[in-house]
């Protein structure tokens, strides 16, 4: 039986957080183990671009900060290809075709870039270029490239799914039914994690993450200035776990049993915050030990990881010329064969 490609990826602008663990990471570990898949990872360069255009080392760093947090957390390069977006000139060249299948105004109504574009202002001003308007069609090369049937994302990526189902259908009708195929997406149950401060969104810009490469030192810190209960002042002030982001993330890293305790001290006034920002911080850093030194293992030999961003990309690129061919073929341009 031929697997289903798995695809899903990031844009390596910084190193992934407990965010990222909880949203994408831990699912992608699981479709790894499922012998009915073949998941590709990419890491994409060239999308970071489309808000980094001015910042090339940022981004040329990061792709191998991301490889690394990819391997440390157990993605393992024999049943994932891990590879480089930029790197595979196929996915560009579709882009260049699909995008005349698919409209400005389109593009301006995709909510996911819609609201990407409000966010950046400081960098677009009131006009934004035409390579992150068009990232919604790369992002669908990217799918389309490897004719990825599954996309684990969060929610926030389903219209940049919906676009590329739409772009294919469009394809398809024009150029021959069955040439490309359309992805689904599957939204994966894993919830978002808030930042430490209590924000919605856990990121870099905001200050807000704990990261899977953090120091003991540094989870320490950052979560001794999470946001708790504000109404409490004293040890013995009656305490509201639900208002606190350390019982928030007692919740994802400690024992049922140790939460319950933490909630029933804290309401009964019986369990001072530094105290319990103490424990937490000390079960993080256990739950993140094995990444740490998986990570200082590859920090120490980058060569392994180059080996492996090199070997994934072989095999993806493989698969991205069969895929051109079929796609060249269709739109006719197979000159002189
Ligand atoms: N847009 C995704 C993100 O910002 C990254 C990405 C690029 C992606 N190409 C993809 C995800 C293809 C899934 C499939 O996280
Ligand atoms: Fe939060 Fe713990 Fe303080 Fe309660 S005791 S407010 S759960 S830090």
């Amino acid at each position: 039986m031929k697997r289903k490609r798995i695809l899903t990826g990031d844009r390596p602008t910084g190193r992934l957080h407990i965010g990222h663990y909880f949203g994408s990471l831990k699912k992608r570990l699981e479709l790894q183990e499922n012998p009915e898949y073949d998941p590709f990872i990419l890491i994409a360069d060239v999308q970071a671009l489309t808000d980094n255009f001015n910042n090339p080392e940022k981004v040329r760093k990061n792709v191998r900060e991301v490889a690394i947090d990819y391997l440390s957390v157990g993605i393992d390069p024999n049943k994932t290809t891990i590879y480089i977006q930029s790197m595979i000139p196929e996915t560009a060249e579709l882009t260049i075709y699909y995008s005349n299948l698919v409209t400005i105004a389109r593009l301006q109504r995709n909510p996911t870039v819609k609201t990407e574009i409000a966010q950046k202002k400081d960098l677009f001003g009131e006009s934004v270029t035409y390579g992150f308007l068009g990232y919604p069609v790369s992002q669908a090369a990217d799918i389309t490239t490897f004719e990825g049937e599954l996309v684990p994302v969060g929610e926030d990526q389903l219209p940049l799914i919906e676009q590329c189902r739409e772009i294919v259908r469009k394809f398809n009708s024009i150029y021959g039914e069955g040439v490309l195929k359309e992805p689904q997406a599957v939204l994966s149950s894993a919830k978002r994690i808030k930042g430490l401060d209590g924000n919605e969104k856990m990121g870099k810009s905001l200050g807000n993450a704990i990261y899977l490469s953090d120091s003991e030192e540094e989870i320490t810190k950052k979560v001794m200035s999470a946001v708790t209960d504000p109404n409490r002042i004293k040890k013995d002030d009656l305490g509201n776990p639900d208002v606190c982001m350390v019982a928030y993330y007692h919740n994802l890293f400690t024992s049922k049993e140790d939460v319950k305790a933490v909630c029933e001290e804290c309401k009964a006034g019986k369990r001072g915050c530094v105290a319990c920002k103490k424990q937490l911080a000390k079960n993080i850093i256990e739950e993140l030990r094995p990444i740490r030194e998986k990570r200082a293992y590859y920090e120490a030999h980058p060569e392994e990881v180059d080996k492996i961003l090199i070997e994934g990309t072989e095999r993806a690129r493989k698969v991205a010329r069969e895929t051109m061919k079929k796609v060249k073929d269709a739109m006719m341009l197979n000159y002189f064969e």
